[in-house]
């Protein structure tokens, strides 16, 4: 991977690593895997897949994604240490295309607290990974955490030895979200060319967090400083506050050619569906107002706007929906639709179901047909999704669902669950149907979970839209989020808060419980 055209910036997606570091965040095997998929269709250039060292699951999950996702360079990160740069190689092994992440610090508060090195020890072992890493692929990424409380000088010689070692992308990482985009700007300025004078060739990489809100702008200040790499999460996932997010980056590069006079590769008309994949997979919720992929971001509510927009389009919209993939909610199957018509319906919306996922969707859909006159894509897409969630030998499912509330009476919940072949039943009062719901489950199921988050959303438009909960939910030390969606809310924040219970499941029996790490 090399930024030859030099007016490319390279698009590195990190949902995967950082962006599933995020609290409550984690993802299983498929659908890993399945987001792979959605940003090689994407087009980014590469895509981080994880930290094969942090357990077996993560290591699988790269390999995984290192053999059936075609065209991204697929990225493994590593510290600087032997075997965390072994297990990246050998996960990445099958890519066509593979680049080994190594990471150190660049901070003295770093050095000292974390790593305990001098800042000479830091170089020789920074040095002797690169060059180690170099032995499992030619492209090699370093990048030392906190440079922007580190010293610039120092900076210098670390990110200089690397390149002479064999790194071909310098990452220069604010990685705790602390600075101001012109000074940013001007710290890549200042490393970048120093190290590309010894070092010509090398490529300087950005990797933004959010903590002050400027993730995305010191991105954009480093791309005018000189920086020909990205690295950002869909949504803007990631640890606390988040990364750069990807949509936005690239909408700006591209809406402000004008100004920036570069380019990605990035298809910018897949934006919206791996949002919302992204958004249904973690159950992270894309708030309204978010930029570019918000449900607000090209509603125009002010009559002045309306008017503007109705005589001339530009005057109030500088992209327009379909650039990011938005074409409207569009009517796609009716109540007499056939099981081939479904089917390839799911597969133009990039879902691959199973024969016998397919067959439950179908009975879903038709379901639901019956009480929902107009069925849109995002319908479609939530069933599906639904029937895509791993369902494993020691999950529990819904069987049965009722609930009693109303003014006057003490909300109560009959609940009915499978689980290894049993048929589980038990009922409970709360404060509301919900409440009354989930404390059935946390009887039979004995994992009682706290709600931190509810909220709801229509999955499409009109008065008989299903309604799609997001919750987040704390077992113990455990964050869990997730979504379901549903006619009935109680039964969505039902299925949705089962989803939870199901990972939590899935984390406590082996292999070992991950750790996060970076
Ligand atoms: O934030 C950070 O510094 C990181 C590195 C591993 C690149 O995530
Ligand atoms: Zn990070």
């Amino acid at each position: 991977m090399n930024a030859e055209k030099k007016d490319q910036v390279i698009i590195f997606d990190t949902t995967l690593r950082d962006g599933e570091q995020a609290p409550g965040c984690s993802l299983n095997r498929r659908e890993k895997l399945e987001i792979a998929h959605a940003l090689a269709v994407l087009k980014v250039d590469v895509i981080e897949a994880g930290f094969p060292i942090a357990s077996p699951d993560d290591f699988e999950a790269v390999h995984t994604i290192a053999e059936n996702v075609k065209g991204p360079t697929i990225a493994a990160l590593a510290r600087t240490i032997e075997k965390d740069i072994e297990r990246a190689g050998m996960a990445i092994a099958p890519a066509p295309r593979k680049r080994i992440h190594t990471f150190s610090s660049g901070s003295d508060i770093h050095l000292e607290k974390i790593l305990k090195m001098t800042r000479a020890q830091n170089i020789e072992r920074s040095v002797k990974a690169v060059k180690f890493a170099r032995t499992f692929t030619d492209d090699v990424e370093y990048s030392a955490q906190d440079t922007t409380r580190a010293d610039r000088e120092y900076l210098v010689d670390l990110y200089t030895a690397v390149a002479e070692a064999g790194a071909t992308t310098l990452n220069i990482p604010d990685t705790v979200g602390y600075a101001i985009p012109a000074e940013y700007g001007s710290m890549i300025g200042y490393v970048g060319e120093r190290v590309k004078a010894r070092v010509p060739g090398v490529i300087i990489s950005v990797h933004c967090h959010n903590d002050l809100g400027m993730a995305v702008a010191n991105s954009l200040s480093a791309v005018k400083a000189g920086a020909r790499q990205i690295e950002c999460s869909i949504n803007g996932l990631g640890e606390r506050a988040g990364n750069t997010s990807l949509e936005e980056v690239v909408m700006a590069l591209r809406t402000r050619a004008d100004y920036f006079n570069l380019c990605t590769h990035v298809e910018t008309r897949e934006i919206f569906r791996i949002s919302r994949l992204v958004s249904r997979l973690t159950g992270m919720q894309v708030q309204r107002n978010k930029a570019i992929v918000g449900a607000n971001a090209f509603a125009h509510e002010s009559g002045v706007h309306q008017d503007g927009i109705l005589k001339e389009r530009t005057t109030y919209e500088i992209m327009r929906p379909e650039d990011i993939g938005i074409e409207g909610s569009d009517l796609v199957l009716g109540k007499h639709s056939g099981r081939h018509a479904f089917r390839d319906k799911l597969t133009k919306m990039g879902l691959i179901l199973s024969d016998e996922e397919a067959e439950r969707a179908y009975q879903k859909f038709v379901e639901l047909a019956d009480k929902k006159k107009l069925i849109y894509d995002d319908d479609l897409m939530s069933i599906a999704r639904d029937e895509m969630s791993e369902v494993t030998d020691t999950s529990y499912t819904l069987d049965y669902l009722c609930v009693s509330a109303g003014t006057g009476t003490v909300p109560t919940a009959t609940v009915r669950l499978r689980h290894e072949g049993q048929v589980l039943q038990d009922a409970a009062c709360g404060d509301g149907p919900v409440d009354a719901a989930l404390k059935t489950i946390d009887r039979i199921t004995q994992r009682p979970g706290r709600l931190l988050d509810f909220s709801l959303q229509a999955v499409s438009v009109g008065q008989d839209a299903m309604g799609e909960v997001s919750i987040r939910v704390e077992f113990g030390k455990e964050t869990i989020s997730s979504k379901a969606a549903s006619t009935d809310i109680v039964d969505a924040a039902a299925k949705a808060y089962l989803a939870c219970v199901n990972r939590l499941i899935s984390r406590q029996t082996p292999p070992p419980k991950k750790k996060k790490q970076a």
